[in-house]
């Protein structure tokens, strides 16, 4: 009677215990191979039985101590966010059941076999694509912010309704900003078009002064590791102002093996005009310094809008100064 009931309890744990095809696949699909595929910034790809195996210890710490899927912002103390990468409580469940059970493959449903997109443009094929020109980045040292002013000698205002970055040495490229610039701004005004510059300190941080910010430059789109495409939502765009440039600002850091980025940007009109324009203003409190093992410094920024508006997004960015210890707020 006892054997009989153990093998009873034996069959129900192999019933229950999440498979790799069915259960898992599709959680990673979701949540880990934006960044772990081949060409992303993830170390290793996970978009396959053979790829995710060998992983499956490393997967269990990362998502037992919730350091993987990165998301910072804790959701007992956040606001509800609409890109929030962060697991669900059963997938979490799920992803820790299915190595404590075995890590099995199972079989593969019928339905699932083509989760993972390919590369390729993810709103689909742009009205048009701004190639940034061929930037050879050597194996080694500091290479400094490059600005690349590209015209766009457009007869008339465009609205945006939304725009891709696609990038090309994903581990070389720290971040890419694309700014509007339109005509007359006194942003990097001494950049000459179409070549790649070094701009200055003050020529990045030039502004008349009865100069505003959206008729000095506006950030169209930036990417950053972890970067996902989205658009700006129905009925909102940005304006491209007539004859406006597209000033490309790029960081890129050396790994050790010299490569050669030729990285894009693909732009979506609005096919009406929009109900909403959507701008993106970018104030930053570029002089606070932290003292030494201070963990509480506050820093604050302000912008005077002129009229009522809803905010969409908002990033905050800090970066390390190691030559004055100084914490910058990002400027774009
Ligand atoms: C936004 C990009 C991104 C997403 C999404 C992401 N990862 Fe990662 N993952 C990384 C990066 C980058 C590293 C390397 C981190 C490092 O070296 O500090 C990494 C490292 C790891 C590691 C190795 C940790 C170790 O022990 O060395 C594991 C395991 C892992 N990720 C699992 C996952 C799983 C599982 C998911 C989804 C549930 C996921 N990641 C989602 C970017 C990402």
């Amino acid at each position: 009677m006892r054997r009989v009931l153990l093998g009873f309890i034996g069959v129900t744990a192999l019933w229950a215990a999440p498979e790799y095809q069915r259960d898992v696949r599709p959680i990673l699909a979701r949540r880990c191979v934006s960044c772990h595929r081949p060409g992303e910034i993830g170390p290793m790809a996970l978009t396959s039985f053979a790829e995710v195996r060998p992983w499956a210890k490393a997967l269990r710490q990362a998502v037992a101590k919730g350091t993987m899927p990165p998301w910072h912002a804790d959701p007992a103390k956040s606001v509800a966010f609409h890109n929030d990468r962060s697991l669900t409580a059963a997938e979490r469940k799920t992803l820790l059941d299915w190595v404590d059970g075995g890590a099995v493959e199972g079989q593969a449903a019928a339905a699932s076999v083509a989760e993972v997109k390919p590369a390729g443009w993810g709103l689909g094929q742009p009205d048009l694509i701004i190639k940034v020109p061929r930037f050879a980045i050597p194996n080694a040292g500091t290479i400094q912010y490059t600005f690349l002013v590209t015209p766009t000698d457009l007869p008339e205002a465009k609205w945006i309704a939304a725009a891709e970055w696609r990038i090309d040495k994903r581990s070389l490229v720290h971040h890419i900003n694309a700014f509007i610039r339109p005509k007359g701004s006194s942003y990097v005004s001494d950049a000459p078009a179409g070549q790649f510059f070094v701009a200055s300190k003050a020529s990045r941080a030039s502004r008349r002064p009865d100069e505003r910010e959206a008729d000095r430059r506006e950030l169209l789109l930036g990417y950053e590791p972890g970067y996902r495409p989205q658009g700006w939502g129905d009925g909102r765009a940005k304006l491209l102002p007539k004859s406006a440039d597209i000033v490309f600002e790029m960081h890129y850091t050396a790994n050790g093996k010299a490569a050669v980025d030729e990285s894009e940007l693909g732009i979506y009109f609005a096919k009406d005009a929009p109900r909403e324009r959507v701008l993106t203003i970018t104030p930053a409190d570029s002089a606070f310094a932290i003292p030494p093992g201070d963990g509480n410094v506050p820093s604050s920024t302000a912008a005077i809008l002129q009229r009522e508006l809803t905010l969409l997004s908002m990033q905050p960015h800090m970066h390390l100064c190691a030559l004055n210890h100084k914490v910058a707020l990002r400027e774009a």
